[in-house]
């Protein structure tokens, strides 16, 4: 094997520092932990064992997976559950040498089933610190509205967040995007930013162009979430390009979703090759059959991409990321360490 094909193996891929910066925690909950939760909290469950879970993850289109995601926390209702969720994947994410992770949390579908906010952001926020100790993983919290629900609901659930946004990073966007654009958002994410936190939305991942240009333009957000559909409207392709906004990109996540047929039909190399800001993340990896670094290897896989296009990718992340200039300069050199190293052979 040449050099240039052993330093992007499998290998390889894993032990590269990285950051995850579109990671739901809620579509991190593996069947054996939804079953385990489920039996100490007296839930029942549709499925009869894990694999029946697993089999039913076949899915049509982003409502088809929402529908399972939605049920399948209903498990999550104390404390500890949050912790053991948020716990589980930073060690799934530790083992794939994640050294840091902005991981989104959806409130409104834990409050609306009468579960406390506090007890939704305690959970995850101590497993976040012991993360952080534990594993050397730095980490930030987005809290996401749900936008198939009302914006008065989020707006209220903004300020029901209060007591807690020293936790809090941003805010950002998800849930059913057709027919819910990012304009209906504009005042929940307006006040957000009044109060000193950042804007992430989900755009451009079965909705049309438009909507990226009303995350841009209406949310002022600091990076769209997917944003594969703006490769249909050059205009906001040179926007984007030339803003270097960046787009956290899922590849398993739309090849499950349809949203491409197959990953050799992803966007991903065509936009790294249209000088995008382009990062690599897991969105649901519980359900889409793969953390960060299978979608890292599909990619590569499915589209060839190259040592040099991987690298590109994880130095996005770590640019792209809510860390200080400093904290981003560190990671940044670990990274290039990392590839110099493996290209001479020095720490091998
Ligand atoms: N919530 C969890 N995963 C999502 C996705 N891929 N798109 C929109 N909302 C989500
Ligand atoms: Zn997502």
């Amino acid at each position: 094997m040449s050099l240039r094909e052993a330093a992007v193996s499998r290998t390889f891929i894993q032990g590269m520092p990285k950051a995850e910066l579109h990671i739901h925690i809620e579509g991190s909950l593996e069947p054996e932990l939804m079953f385990e939760i489920a039996g100490r909290n007296g839930v029942s469950l549709r499925y009869a064992s894990v694999e029946e879970a697993r089999r039913a993850y076949d899915f049509s289109d982003l409502q088809s997976f929402l529908d399972l995601y939605y049920e399948g926390m209903q498990v999550l209702l104390n404390e500890r559950d949050f912790y053991d969720l948020t716990w589980a994947y930073l060690q799934r994410a530790s083992a794939q040498n994640v050294r840091h992770a902005e991981i989104f949390f959806d409130p409104q579908a834990h409050t609306d089933r009468g579960v406390p906010f506090e007890t939704v952001i305690t959970g995850i926020r101590r497993a976040l610190e012991d993360g952080e100790q534990q594993l050397g993983i730095s980490s930030e919290l987005i809290m996401c509205f749900l936008r198939h629900l009302s914006a008065e609901a989020a707006m209220e659930t903004l300020h029901s967040s209060l007591p807690f946004w020293k936790w809090i990073v941003a805010v950002g966007l998800d849930s059913s995007e057709v027919g819910h654009p990012p304009e209906d958002f504009k005042a929940v994410f307006d006040e957000a930013r009044k109060h000193g936190l950042l804007t992430v939305a989900h755009a451009g991942e079965e909705g049309p162009p438009e909507y990226i240009w009303q995350a841009l333009d209406d949310l002022k957000v600091a990076r769209i979430d997917h944003g594969v559909r703006c490769v249909e409207d050059p205009k906001l392709v040179e926007r984007l390009r030339e803003e270097q906004i960046p787009l956290t990109v899922c590849p398993l996540s739309n090849v499950k979703l349809r949203v491409f047929d197959s990953i050799q039909d992803h966007d991903l190399k065509r936009m790294l090759d249209l000088g995008l800001c382009v990062t690599v993340n897991s969105d649901d990896p519980a359900y889409f059959g793969g953390y960060i670094d299978e979608n890292f290897e599909a990619a590569r896989e499915g589209l060839g991409l190259s040592r040099d296009d991987i690298y590109r990718l994880v130095k996005n992340s770590f640019q792209a990321s809510f860390l200080s200039a400093a904290k981003k300069q560190r990671l940044l050199r670990e990274l290039d360490d990392y590839f110099a190293s493996r290209l001479t052979g020095r720490l091998r």
